[in-house]
C-alpha cells in the first residue's frame, strides 16, 4: 500500500459547516470536506446508512456531520456515527499547503 495525497480544493472554496464533495484523483474516488471550527476534515462522501451524498450536509454545533436524508449524525474526528451504532464513514488525514487542502488516502499499488 502507499500514501497517495491528492490536492482536494483550495481553503477559501469550503464554506464553514458545510460539505463539499470533490473527486480524489481520476479512478472515481472522493470524499467530503469540512471546515469546522478553525480545521478542515475530509471523510467519506456517502451516507454509509443509504448512501446519501454529503454534498451540502451541515456539520452542529458538537462537531457532527448531519446526513440530509434522514439525519444520522457523524464525528466529524472519528467518523464514528453518533444516532445508530454500527455505522461509520472513513476519515482521512488533511493538511494546508500554499493554501490547498491535501488529503492523504492509503491505496492499493
Ligand atoms: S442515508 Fe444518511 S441517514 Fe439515511
Amino acid at each position: 500500500m502507499r500514501k497517495a495525497r491528492y490536492s482536494a480544493a483550495k481553503i477559501g472554496d469550503i464554506l464553514e459547516d458545510c460539505g463539499k464533495v470533490l473527486p480524489l484523483g481520476d479512478d472515481g474516488g472522493s470524499c467530503a470536506v469540512f471546515f469546522h471550527d478553525g480545521k478542515y476534515y475530509a471523510l467519506g462522501s456517502l451516507c454509509p446508512h443509504q448512501n446519501a451524498s454529503l454534498q451540502d450536509a451541515p456539520v452542529d454545533d458538537q462537531g457532527q456531520v448531519v446526513c440530509l436524508r434522514h439525519g444520522y449524525r457523524f464525528d466529524l474526528k472519528s467518523g464514528d456515527c453518533t444516532t445508530v451504532g454500527g455505522y461509520g464513514l472513513p476519515t482521512f488525514e488533511t493538511t494546508i499547503e500554499n493554501g490547498e487542502i491535501i488529503v492523504s488516502v492509503w491505496e492499493y499499488d
